[in-house]
């Protein structure tokens, strides 16, 4: 096992000083018979217990799926975290202090960066805020957001704001209080024009600020308010710190309430993320305008194993639905998808419709392997020979998905 720059006696604490029953105990129900504790395994779906922890020997195993080691092996597992993550995990629940590894010059360097960008993120965060909110060179956002019902609970919430209609007024602001120009190019603030000028990267734009799952801003992105101007969405470039594989926007406060209705709802844009939660839907996230990857996968399913997706009703949207379920159900994802049939995303629907009827298209929603059906059989001709020989060739691996989890 790689636990990396944990050192072996810090590891020996934490495994000794943990009780594996309380903490399984603490996600499976679990029932004594003989020497083991018998519960119904996390890892695979089934109706009866086969899955096992023998306290005294500190292991657990299921007989069903075969899942089995350590409690660091579980916790790894049902977190859907690395192994040397799950050690940290355990150690910070039981308050013993993680030993501080040398970190190389390299590392370092690195880690001042992040730092930096993290720091120049959340001044910007905080201007462009405070134009919202507080000054006059924000009438044009509040009035954005008004005719789209973005009360100020919500721009409060999500930090969300306004980029000036000026070149360079976060530029000249932000140097005057001793931010170098370096670091605001770095961070994809500014643009330097090959005359040596500086000119601001988001101008006259609904801001949203994105967070990773800790609350920290690590990008953004910018609206345009004016039809004509493009491109509509303008993001931060790629960082350090931003990297939108990775991310969920909306994440940091959805996990909770993923949690507790144990299912997401993944959407394709930001609006649509803020419109559910502007209707007290709160375990919504977007996908930050690229296709799903598995990596966001992994990301959300630390909070539950079940994800609705509910993107755009048109063809694109269609399209990166089947995109997406095959990413998730890779990942081991339980997957539905709700369609919508009235406007075409959920921050439409929502305009004309309550939470209730959002929760029954919820109830409402495909199992993936029906959608996926369907799906196939709407986008194929099969009046022609290449149309039904075009849709048995797309239908056969789904129908051979069926007999395998059958
Ligand atoms: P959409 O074009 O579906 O936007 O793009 P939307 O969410 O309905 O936006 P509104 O309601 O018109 O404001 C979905 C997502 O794709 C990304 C953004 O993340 C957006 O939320 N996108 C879209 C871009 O990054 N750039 C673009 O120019 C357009
Ligand atoms: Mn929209």
């Amino acid at each position: 096992m790689r636990t990396q720059n944990l050192h072996d006696d810090f590891v020996e604490q934490v495994r000794s000083s943990s009780d594996i029953l309380s903490v399984i105990s603490s996600y499976v129900h679990l029932k004594k018979r003989g020497n083991r504790y018998w519960g119904c395994c996390p890892f695979h779906n089934e109706k009866t217990p086969s899955f096992s922890v023998v306290p005294q020997q500190g292991f657990f195993y299921c007989f069903g799926c075969h899942a089995g080691g350590n409690l660091f092996k579980f916790i790894s597992l049902i977190e859907n975290i690395s192994y040397y993550e799950a050690i940290k995990l355990q150690a910070q629940r039981l308050n013993i202090p993680i030993p501080t590894t040398k970190k190389s010059a390299d590392e370092l360097k690195q880690e001042q960066i992040k730092d930096s960008l993290f720091k120049i993120h959340e001044m910007a965060g905080s201007f462009f805020h405070n134009c919202l909110t507080r000054t006059s060179l924000g009438e044009a956002g509040r009035i954005y957001f008004s005719s789209r019902q973005i009360n100020s609970d919500i721009i409060t919430k999500f930090k969300l704001g306004f980029a000036p209609n000026l070149w360079d007024k976060l530029f000249t602001s932000f140097t005057k209080r001793g931010i170098t120009k370096e670091l605001l190019a770095k961070a994809g603030l500014i643009t330097i024009k090959d005359s040596g000028k500086a000119y601001d990267r988001f101008r006259n734009r609904i801001i949203i600020p994105i967070m990773n799952e800790h609350g920290q801003i690590c990008g953004f992105g910018g609206r345009i308010i004016n039809p004509n101007d493009s491109p509509k969405y303008l993001n931060s470039p790629e960082t350090l710190i931003f990297n939108k594989r990775h991310l969920l926007f909306g994440l940091d406060h959805a996990q909770k309430s993923i949690k507790e209705h144990n299912f997401s709802i993944v959407v394709e844009g930001y609006m649509d993320a803020i419109a559910l939660h502007s209707h007290n839907i709160t375990n919504a996230v977007a996908s930050l305008g690229t296709a799903f990857t598995a990596q966001q996968c992994r990301k959300i399913l630390r909070f539950s194993p079940n994800i609705y997706f509910c993107y755009d009703s048109d063809n694109a949207g269609q399209a990166a639905t089947m995109r997406a379920l095959a990413i998730a159900s890779s990942s081991g994802a339980n997957v539905k998808v709700i369609t919508i049939p009235d406007g075409k995303d959920p921050d439409e629907f929502l305009r004309h419709h309550d939470s209730k009827d959002f929760y029954a298209l919820i109830d409402k929603a495909l199992p993936l392997m029906e959608y996926q059906l369907q799906y196939v059989l709407k986008s194929t001709d099969r009046n022609t020979l290449e149309g039904k020989l075009l849709a048995v060739n797309q239908l056969m691996p789904l129908l051979a998905n069926i007999t395998n989890t059958v």
